[in-house]
């Protein structure tokens, strides 16, 4: 695979379609075992998840539902500074195992700030599966239950992931070049 070119940086290649499959297959494993007549709902978070979301998803043999929501996050008025609400989140969360699904964890504050709001909701279980992880770049503590790679602190392109609205259709996933 060539260098690409999007919206004038040059990325990578650095995960290959088989190897994201591959990863992909293993959480898909790992889900069917640990949900086994459980019914979980997953909850994937737009817009970077969806291609993650919909390869994980097709890899379940167990009953499962999913849903699509958006995340909001904006400066609130008082000193507690930033919120984060989201939209779309109609189902009922109330004694179900829910599993986010996140393209990527980086600081971690989008879900440290969210997760909260979930289990207002009094679900069974709540766990996170994420297709990438840059621990170095964790700053909110945060458990991340499913894993498909960690990956060092670069920026990455391709898979749903992208760059000012561009590379979500790459099937590969890229790395920003330059950026030692
Ligand atoms: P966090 O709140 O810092 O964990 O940010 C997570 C969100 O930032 C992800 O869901 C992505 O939308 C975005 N993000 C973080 N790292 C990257 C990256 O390397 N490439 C593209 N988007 C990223
Ligand atoms: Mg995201």
């Amino acid at each position: 695979m060539p260098e690409i070119l999007v919206n004038g940086k040059h990325f990578e290649p650095y995960l290959t379609v088989a190897q994201i499959d591959e990863q992909i297959k293993r959480l898909g494993v790992e889900i069917n075992r640990d949900y086994a007549g459980k019914r979980p709902l997953f909850i994937a978070i737009l817009n970077g998840s969806f291609v993650f979301a919909s390869d994980l998803f097709k890899q379940l043999t167990v009953d499962a539902e999913i849903c699509f929501i958006k995340l909001a996050s904006y400066k609130g008025t008082r000193s507690t500074g930033h919120v984060v609400t989201s939209i779309g989140l109609d189902e009922s969360l109330k004694d179900r195992h829910v599993v986010i699904i996140e393209d990527i964890v980086d600081t971690g504050k989008t879900l440290h700030e969210f997760l909260p709001q979930l289990k207002d909701h009094h679900p069974a279980s709540l766990k996170i599966a994420a297709l990438l992880h840059k621990p170095d770049a964790l700053v909110h503590p945060l458990e991340i239950d499913y894993i498909g790679f960690s990956v060092p602190n670069k920026f990455l392109l391709g898979f749903g992931l992208d760059y000012d609205g561009l590379g979500r259709n790459l099937k590969e996933i890229y790395k920003l070049v330059g950026e030692e």
